[in-house]
Order: C-alpha cells, then sequence, then structure tokens
C-alpha cells in the first residue's frame, strides 16, 4: 500500500510562518510521499517560498509539488521554482518521475494546467487570438500530461494538477468563474493513457470527490475546503484492477 498525503492552495506569505508546520510533523509517519498541488504561495514571491521551506523542513518523506496560478503572479515563477527544488521540491511541469515505496513504484505527472470550462461548453479554438492563445494553452498543458502519462510503466500512476480537469470538484464555486478554474481538456490524456489517481487544488469552495468521464478518481485538495493541513489517500497492491480506497476522514 503507498501512502499519499495531498493538499493545496497554502498560500504562503511572510505572516504565515509557522501556520501549518506543527501539523506537517506528522506527515512522515502518516504518508510516503507529501504532494502539493500548486497555489504554493500568494503572490509567487521568493521571501514567499522561503517560508513555506521552513514550513516543510521537517517533512521527510519526498515532497512532489506543481505550481498554482499565484505562484506566476510575480512573473518570477521560474526561479520561485529553481529556488524550491535546490531545496529537494520535485517540481512537475510536466515530464514524470518514479518513487519506490514498500515495494511498488509509483509514477508521477503534472503540471500547473489552465482554464477552459467543460464539456461542450468548453473554449474552443476560435476566434480572436486572444481565446485561441487560452485554447492553446490549456491544450499544451494537456500534452505534457499525456506524455507524462505515456511514459510511465509504474505499479501506480498519479497525475497531479492545480486547475481541475473536471466540472464536478467544482461544485460549491459559483458558477461564473467554473472556466477559470479548470478544463476538460485536461481530462483527455489522463483518460486516454489511463491514471489511478487525480489530485488537483484551486477551487478553494468546491467539492472533494469526483471521477473523470472514463471513471478516474478525481480529488480536489485545496486546504480551505478541506479544513485540515492534508488528505490521506491509499492506493491499494492491484488485485484485478488498482483501487483507490475511501480517504480517511
Ligand atoms: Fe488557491
Ligand atoms: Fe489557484
Amino acid at each position: 500500500m503507498v501512502r499519499i498525503a495531498a493538499v493545496g492552495d497554502l498560500h504562503m506569505q511572510e505572516i504565515s510562518a509557522g501556520m501549518i508546520k506543527p501539523a506537517l510533523n506528522r506527515v512522515n509517519e502518516e504518508a510516503d510521499m507529501l504532494i502539493l498541488t500548486g497555489d504554493l504561495t500568494q503572490h509567487g514571491r521568493l521571501g514567499e517560498a522561503a517560508v513555506l521551506l521552513r514550513e516543510l523542513s521537517t517533512v521527510d518523506v519526498p515532497i512532489v509539488a506543481v505550481l498554482g496560478n499565484h505562484d506566476f503572479h510575480d512573473g518570477n515563477e521560474g526561479n520561485f521554482a529553481m529556488l524550491l527544488a535546490g531545496y529537494g521540491v520535485i517540481i512537475l511541469d510536466g515530464g514524470a518521475i518514479e518513487l519506490s515505496i514498500n515495494g511498488l513504484t509509483v509514477g508521477l505527472t503534472g503540471t500547473k494546467g489552465f482554464g477552459g470550462g467543460f464539456g461542450m461548453r468548453t473554449i474552443p479554438d476560435f476566434g480572436e487570438q486572444i481565446f485561441k492563445n487560452m485554447y492553446r494553452e490549456a491544450s499544451f498543458e494537456a500534452a505534457k500530461i499525456g506524455e507524462g502519462l505515456e511514459s510511465l510503466e509504474t505499479d501506480f500512476k498519479v497525475v497531479v494538477l492545480h486547475y481541475s480537469p473536471v466540472r464536478e470538484t467544482l461544485q460549491g464555486e459559483p458558477l461564473e468563474i467554473y472556466p477559470f478554474l479548470g478544463t476538460s481538456i485536461l481530462a483527455e490524456p489522463i483518460d486516454r493513457y489511463g491514471a489511478d489517481l487525480v489530485i488537483h487544488g484551486h477551487a478553494h469552495h468546491g467539492s472533494e470527490i469526483s471521477r473523470t468521464a472514463g471513471g478516474i478518481p478525481v480529488r480536489n485538495v485545496a486546504m480551505p475546503l478541506l479544513g485540515r493541513p492534508y488528505r490521506i489517500y491509499h492506493l491499494a497492491v492491484p488485485t484485478s484492477a488498482p483501487e483507490i480506497y475511501a480517504p480517511r476522514r
């Protein structure tokens, strides 16, 4: 069994120092890895990243993260990601990594993702250039997930996003902002190549549990939604098919 601790939307600022460090102390006993689904900081400032690193300093299990839109705000996301990576945080922006845990291999791919809406109302590749750019940005992000999943031959595959690939985990948010919270475009490669679990954040007032159209479990782990420092998910040893156990409450 593999135990995954996951949380997003920490939105760390200088004034946040010490707020979650005590709660994160227990991650080492409760989980085999910690996944952070973006909006690690409020503005993507290096000072905020330093606060985050101090909060994470007692976490000994691997930390895997994607950036969120807030982490891009200052336009310094490259240096921001390099700072975190320098302290051992595995930042996913496409590509894939493999972790060996309890004799099992877990492959992770991830990226920030993007918005664009859902189903029949998904943004089309049409009209003004700026709208076509939005469609292409979402497609570009989705392609990263497809390439990552296609490359993995692990016992389990986990996708990490900031934006949501399904509309159901947005329930609770105003309908008007759904297109800014995710897009079905991100779900296409997940259903095409398969995965065992998709974890995202960004929708602070959304819902935790859903599935893609292809039946792959999706979990929204935005911390304001969880109301706790992280959620633990279990990936069970495959029998006839991999099973995701219900999250511990
Ligand atoms: Fe957020
Ligand atoms: Fe966000």
